[in-house]
């Protein structure tokens, strides 16, 4: 056993050296860093490595459980001038911030100064929609203004470093934190991912507004089994390279200089000491530069997911895997100074870890202006700007998904229509910003209620009747509900979560509306009156009874600072709605997980009304009631056939794939064409459809426009059974739809090598 485990222990440290020999070459230009590190000594180098949520700004916010040293009674600023910490998190304000840097850079020994990290998701005061929602726009170009906005906003209140974005794929629903991503899709995640570094990091890191980028969580957390928070994760190495990696190579790709390692554990080993994926694939075969942070206490988990004996074992593993900053467990400055002494960590591997800090640090510019973006002036100026709160309401209005419109019952008139509003989200304001949005400065945010009443001005015709509570019944609520519907010309029923039911530590069992919600619409529907719902949602849900049934059918998410302008500039068409779902709406909640890029099983069902021996539930299709890319807007389109030119796609060439699209409806609308694909014949199951392309037109009625898409042999590639990726000659079909599920599909074939046979 002894043996066993001093041989693991040997081959985990000597690979990690072998990473820093190949990267201490490329460090040759940070001489300066190099200086520093030689004058450290081995606790200002754990110090270097540990981060902790800020103790004083913290106070008032219930954002993690309180699991770290208390540094208030143990002295932060005493801390600060030890070197102690690398930075702080989750504290927000200029003024405390430059006060807190002044310490370090004037009384600690080195003066290394500090770096304020802080979840900035969608926005820090300004609160855009929530990750999904703007996913739904499926305009990345969005993605990345919006983040930009936020990262301006954050820098000026002294934050250098987001932990977003958030990239990991969500398949389950049933997962809370599906909130926090861009969706099912690895392509569509990919797009946002990279769009959304571009976004924070700016133009130069060093820039006083740019934000530093931390993609999260590496890796598979989305995969928890079940859909439960911080369950263990089980895949495939395809998945895993095909779903749940592209998006992080995507961000890397894009310039992100940190990563965040997950809690989960994948197929059995802990991320936090993973040394084959945090190490192997990212820095040696990715060559990341950046630096890796822990999630929150994660080290200290591996104590119980049962990998490491104690504390120290686990700091050991997870600085061996390649994690190099402990987050708030404090085990870094704990244990690295006696496992180096030691000999059971090299000093080399902490060394290269201190120096991927110390090269970030010095990239954000802290070296040369450690007052960088801690500038109470700029705080004001910058903070909930017009420009801001503007584009706030533009990318709500995007994100809204327009799922079912039956008899043209939106958009609605201003005037001479008796709306009435009902539901708990119809007046509320506590839930318009979503689950992770912690520095929110909601006080004049847009409930939906108020977004009418600015759209209708003084001729509003709204009754307000709240009918029930979020989770309870409210005495004589139905009654009302329902003399409210009978008296007016349509209804809009707000139903949906408030915004503890999804986010971080809220999985579901299932992804039902609560069912006095859903007696209420039951009550409301039956009035005859005329029904919008409008969704207020974290996760895709499964709609049952009225509210499947009612006219209309409208996806809000949470839109933040400006959710009812624009809500109101959707459904008094003021804008044609746009989104279009980035994740599928199941039939029922026991579908989960459900994704439009399942793979082709032997018996798929050919139609939805066949219930035997095919691959489905009984009482359920194997279908979706909205699939991923659904989305409908005022005007309507029409596909013409796919194009595919002399189709085939030559080895080292590309194809070229096409359509015309024409609006067939009475007014200017935009519209999302989707390209999937499938492999016909491969060596392995493929999905029965992969996006591989979109593209936004907007046309007027009658106009046509012609999308044109183009392919090479990599973007049909896979992995195969050996893990090798490859590219299989054969037939394709390819479709370009208006989502997962829609459109005739055309035919063409990836030819061979030339000269094999
Ligand atoms: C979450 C992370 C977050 C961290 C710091 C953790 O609980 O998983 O996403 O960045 O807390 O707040």
């Amino acid at each position: 056993m002894t043996t066993r485990r001093r041989f693991l222990l040997a081959s985990a440290s000597s690979l990690a050296l072998l990473a820093i020999t190949r990267s201490a070459t490329a460090a040759g230009d940070d001489a300066d860093l190099e200086a520093l590190i030689a004058r450290m000594t081995i606790e200002e180098k754990a110090g270097q490595l540990s981060l902790f949520a800020d103790p004083l700004r913290l106070a008032s916010r219930r954002i993690n459980p309180d699991a770290g040293p208390s540094m208030v009674d143990s002295g932060l600023a005493q801390r600060i001038r030890e070197g102690r910490l690398m930075g702080l998190f989750n504290g927000v304000g200029a003024a405390d911030g430059r006060a807190l840097q002044r310490i370090a850079v004037e009384q600690s020994r080195l003066k290394i100064p500090l770096i304020f990290g802080a979840d900035v998701l969608h926005g820090l005061a300004t609160v855009f929609p929530i990750p999904l929602g703007e996913a739904a726009s499926f305009d990345p170009a969005l993605a990345e203004r919006t983040a930009r906005a936020a990262a301006v906003e954050s820098t000026a209140a002294g934050i250098h470093w987001t932990f977003a974005p958030m990239v990991d794929i969500g398949r389950d629903q049933r997962w809370g934190r599906v909130a926090e991503g861009a969706g099912e899709d690895p392509y569509l995640g990919a797009l946002f991912a990279a769009a959304r570094v571009r976004g924070f990091q700016g133009r130069k890191l060093s820039d006083a507004d740019s934000l530093l980028a931390c993609p999260k969580h590496f890796v598979g957390y989305g995969g928890a089994l079940g859909g439960m928070e911080y369950n263990s994760a089980e895949m495939s190495e395809q998945t895993l390279h095909e779903v749940y990696l592209p998006p992080f190579k995507a961000a890397f790709d894009a310039g992100a200089l940190s990563t965040m390692a997950a809690f989960n554990d994948l197929n059995g080993v802990p991320m936090m000491a993973h040394h084959r994926l945090m190490t192997g694939l990212l820095r040696e075969q990715w060559r990341f530069r950046g630096m890796v942070v822990s999630d929150y206490t994660a080290d200290r988990e591996l104590v119980m997911h049962g990998v490491a004996r104690n504390e120290r074992d686990a700091a050991r593993l997870s600085i061996l895997a390649g994690v190099d900053i402990s987050m708030q467990s404090d085990l870094y400055n704990q244990h690295l100074p006696s496992l180096v002494a030691g000999g059971e960590v090299p000093l080399a591997v902490v060394d290269e870890a201190v120096r991927r800090v110390l090269r970030t640090k010095k990239r954000l510019g802290l070296f040369d202006d450690p007052y960088r973006s801690l500038d109470p002036a700029a705080q004001r100026r910058d903070t909930r700007t017009p420009a801001t709160l503007d584009l706030a309401r533009e990318s709500a209005r995007a994100s809204i998904v327009l799922l079912k419109n039956d008899r043209g019952v939106l958009p609605l008139r201003k005037t001479g229509q008796k709306i009435a509003l009902i539901g708990p989200f119809g007046a509320d304001t506590a839930n318009l910003a979503g689950p992770w949005a912690p520095f929110s400065d909601m006080k004049d945010a847009v409930s939906l209620e108020q977004g009418l009443r600015n759209a209708m001005g003084g001729r509003a015709t709204l009754t307000v009747v709240k009918g029930c509570d979020p989770e309870r019944t409210i005495r004589g609520g139905i009654e009302d509900a329902v003399a409210a519907a009978r008296d007016a010309d349509v209804v809009l029923l707000a139903l949906g979560e408030t915004q503890d039911m999804s986010g971080e530590a809220a999985s579901q069992t299932d992804i039902l509306l609560p069912i006095e919600q859903q007696k209420l619409a039951e009550a409301v529907v039956a009035a005859g009156t005329p029904v919008v719902v409008l969704l207020r949602n974290g996760r895709a849900l499964a709609l049952e009874g009225a509210v499947r049934d009612a006219a209309a059918l409208v996806v809000t998410w949470f839109l933040g600072t400006q959710t009812g302008n624009a809500i109101a500039d959707v459904l008094f068409g003021e804008v044609s709605p746009s989104g279009r779902l980035p994740v599928s709406f199941p039939q029922s909640s026991g579908q989960q997980p459900f994704f439009y890029g399942h793979r082709s099983t032997g018996r798929p069902q050919t139609t939805a009304k066949d219930p035997y021996w095919k691959a489905r539930y009984r009482y359920v299709s194997h279908d979706a009631l909205y699939p991923f890319g659904h989305g409908l807007t005022y005007a309507s389109f029409r596909y013409g056939d796919v194009e595919v030119g002399p189709g085939t796609l030559p080895w080292d060439g590309t194809i070229t794939l096409a359509a015309t699209i024409t609006n067939t409806g009475r007014r200017e609308a935009e519209e999302t064409a989707q390209l999937y694909v499938r492999d016909r014949v491969a060596s392995l199951t493929r999905p029965v459809r992969e996006l591989k392309g979109i593209r936004k037109l907007r046309l007027a009625p009658g106009e046509s426009a012609r999308v044109t898409f183009t392919l090479s042999r990599a973007e049909l590639g896979f992995h195969d059974e050996q893990m090798r990726f490859v590219s299989e000659p054969g037939a394709f079909d390819a479709w370009i739809a208006p989502s997962a599920t829609a459109g005739k599909a055309a035919t063409f074939e990836l030819l061979g090598p030339a000269g094999a046979s």
